[in-house]
């Protein structure tokens, strides 16, 4: 995409070594240069791509029964994509579960297309089964892009998600006996010059809720917010969660609750 890096960013990069008077000034300095470099790529989110593969997908019959997923119900009703997003995760009467978009999708993989989803939940991040149900999640939720965040807690296994949710991210374990509270829980922490949004609050939770699925600059990957939880599993040194388990859907019910009201930027871009 040809994007170019603002020389802030490269300034503060080499400077890290600088005295200790200076160091709040270059921090802020980067700050504002991963800010720029943030900007001058919205103009050209190469996330687009993802989204019109993801479309293509919807529509594009598939699978044993070689249905396309069109007819899926994502909280809306069979086949109502704009707003979905923006509502997820919900309770679904049929499954009898609270789900978020991606174990959604698996539900209609599964049950209109006669796919075998364990392969889908089985496969790694950045290999083919995976990068297409990104892609699914890049085109979903691109369609929730400007909508409010309207996340119900009112059934009972809506509001038991959030309290687990809740739970897990405050719980604190591992070889650091880190949480995600230890690293989202608090307001202006950093971890390699990225500011760390405060989770636990609403201002926190919007920017961690309403910009993911999201392109990352640094890695050339899509990446859905099961792949984004994932890796934070990794950076507490927790062991892997089962992707679109209860446990990580429960994690984006907290979050999004608390994001609730927020306005959908999806899909976003990260550095
Ligand atoms: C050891 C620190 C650490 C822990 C613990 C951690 N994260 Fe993160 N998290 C990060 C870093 C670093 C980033 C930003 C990465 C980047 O910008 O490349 C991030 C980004 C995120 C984002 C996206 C924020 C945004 O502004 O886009 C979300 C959401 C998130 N983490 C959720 C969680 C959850 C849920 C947990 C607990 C399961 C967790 N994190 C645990 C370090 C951590």
């Amino acid at each position: 995409m040809g994007a170019r890096i603002p020389s802030a960013l490269v300034v503060a990069a080499l400077c890290s070594v600088a005295s200790f008077g200076v160091v709040a000034q270059e921090k802020d300095d980067a700050a504002k240069g991963i800010e720029a470099y943030r900007e001058a790529l919205k103009d050209g989110n190469p996330a687009e791509l993802f989204e019109m593969s993801g479309e293509e997908l919807w529509r594009k019959p598939a699978g044993p029964k070689n249905v396309s997923l069109e007819k899926c119900d994502l909280g809306l009703g069979a086949g109502k994509v704009e707003g979905a997003y923006a509502q997820l995760p919900r309770y679904f009467k049929d499954t009898n579960k609270v789900q978020d978009l991606e174990s959604r999708l698996l539900t209609c993989m599964s049950t209109l297309q006669g796919v075998d989803t364990a392969e889908y939940v089985k496969a790694r991040f950045n290999t083919a089964k995976k990068n297409d149900l990104v892609a699914l999640t890049a085109y979903i939720s691109g369609a929730s892009n400007g909508k409010k965040v309207k996340v119900s807690t009112k059934h009972p296994m809506e509001k038991q998600a959030f309290e687990l949710g809740k739970r897990m991210f405050f719980y604190q374990a591992g070889p650091h006996d880190f949480s995600c509270a230890t690293c989202h829980g608090e307001d202006g922490r950093r971890i390699r010059l990225q500011d760390l949004p405060n989770i636990t609050k609403h201002e926190g939770a919007l920017a961690g809720w309403t910009t993911w699925p999201a392109y990352r600059v640094s890695s050339g990957q899509m990446w859905s917010m099961q792949w984004r939880i994932n890796d934070c599993f990794r950076q507490q040194r927790f062991p892997e969660p089962v992707y679109a388990s209860d446990l990580t859907v429960a994690l984006s019910m907290f979050m999004a609750a608390n994001a609730n009201g927020a306005t959908i930027q999806t899909p976003g871009i990260k550095r």
